[in-house]
């Protein structure tokens, strides 16, 4: 079975355009495209160079000992909190700049949540010189507000969004419009694995430097490619497939993909789409969505602003369906004692996100001798605010 995409754009049952016809021009434009570019030796090399003199790729993989004492496996941490600008999202902001440069596009949007894609966006078109609107819904404003002012120093403006829960589904809904009025100088940066094809199977290709770098330095310091588990959260997805990415056909490989309970499955408060989601289409795919029994989007609520999505790609709700990953989801509250054990025992202050991918290892059972890599997507800075307010609850 093959987890990729296939010729017409779905994962499965998954996937797909579901799109305006006001939207054909720039989705076809992308989709005839994309794959002779970015597969083109000159496209390779220049997106190589930038990963490793900019970004500042390869991202270490990095032996925690006293996680591998407390959880009883031999645990490894992919860095890429340490990237520029503090996320993964950086991985596929430098791919797509590339590519808008080489179809002649001159204005950028971008949609943002935790703000990590808005300010990886504002990033490259800052060098690039290109003009960069970042859709950001209002309540994200607030609770990112660093990441808000850096997006502002690196020259984008920042449009807030005040419909619906004011997060991260609404600022898709504004971005997506933007670009329908504005289709030809327009390049839309999506920043997860979601949109219509071919934004997810792009954005997962941009990541997937992630598990080929895994594989290499795993060979290096266990001997073998190849891990027993990774671990990663999933908001739309895109770190968690560019950690999967090169594993997918390894079955021995177990994929652990890990959602926000928010504060709980079983209440109002969540965005824990495999648990409570149903088929759907949003944002110009078919996929898993949290929705009403008549299709209505149910808004989702997590602490983290990144994983406050009611869905997710394509590519994840195949690997749900299919058994190919598990699936599992952790409250607010336990990725909170997940940030502060990582925090507490390795010096490391991880992003609210990543922190879901953290406190899975709470939930599972691994041998000794198992090599578990869980995906650390981004770094705190942007989270001190939430992170100070519990911590002073606590006290
Ligand atoms: C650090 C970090 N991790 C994870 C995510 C979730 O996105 P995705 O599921 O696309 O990796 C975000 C989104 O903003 C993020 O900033």
């Amino acid at each position: 079975m093959s987890y990729h995409v296939d010729q017409n754009g779905y994962y499965g049952r998954f996937g797909g355009a579901f799109i305006p016809e006001m939207m054909y021009p720039n989705v076809d434009g992308l989709r005839n495209r994309y794959l002779e570019i970015i597969e083109s030796e000159e496209f390779r090399k220049e997106y190589t160079d930038l990963l490793r003199d900019y970004v500042g790729r390869p991202s270490p993989l990095y032996y925690s000992n006293r996680l591998s004492e407390q959880y009883g496996a031999q645990i490894y941490l992919k860095r890429e909190d340490l990237n520029h600008t503090g996320s993964h999202k950086i991985n596929n902001t430098v791919g797509q700049i590339l590519l808008a440069k080489r179809l002649g596009k001159k204005r950028i949007i971008a949609e943002t949540g935790a703000g990590q894609h808005g300010v990886a966006t504002a990033t490259v078109c800052a060098r690039e010189g290109l003009q960069c609107i970042v859709y950001m819904g209002a309540l994200d404003v607030s609770r990112q507000a660093p990441n808000v002012e850096k997006m502002k120093m690196l020259g984008a403006e920042v449009r807030p969004v005040y419909s619906g829960n004011q997060t991260l589904k609404d600022a898709t809904n504004e971005a997506i419009r933007d670009w329908i009025n504005n289709p030809e100088d327009t390049h839309y940066i999506i920043g997860s694995v979601v949109g219509p094809h071919p934004y997810p199977d792009m954005v997962a290709r941009f990541q997937a430097v992630i598990s080929e770098e895994m594989r290499q330095q795993l060979k290096e310091k266990t001997g073998s490619e190849l891990p027993n588990a990774v671990i990663a959260c999933v908001g739309g997805g895109s770190n968690a497939a560019g950690a999967f990415y090169h594993f997918l056909d390894d079955e021995e490989v177990k994929l652990i993909a890990v959602e926000a309970a928010g504060k709980g499955v079983d209440t109002d408060e969540s965005a824990a789409t495999t648990a409570l989601g149903k088929t759907g289409v949003l944002h110009g795919s078919k996929s898993l969505l949290m929705q009403t029994e008549d299709g209505q989007v149910i808004e989702p609520y997590s602490i983290s602003a990144g994983l406050d999505y009611p869905g997710i790609g394509p590519m994840h709700a195949n690997l749900y369906e299919t058994g190919r990953a598990k699936f599992m989801s952790v409250t607010d509250e336990e990725t909170l004692e997940a940030a502060y054990n990582l925090t507490e025992k390795e010096g490391i202050i991880p992003a609210l996100e990543s922190a879901h991918a953290l406190a899975a290892l709470e939930k599972l059972k691994f041998g000794p001798d198992e090599v578990v890599v869980v995906n650390i997507s981004g770094r705190g800075d942007k989270d001190m605010e939430t992170y100070l307010k519990h911590f002073r609850a606590k006290q």
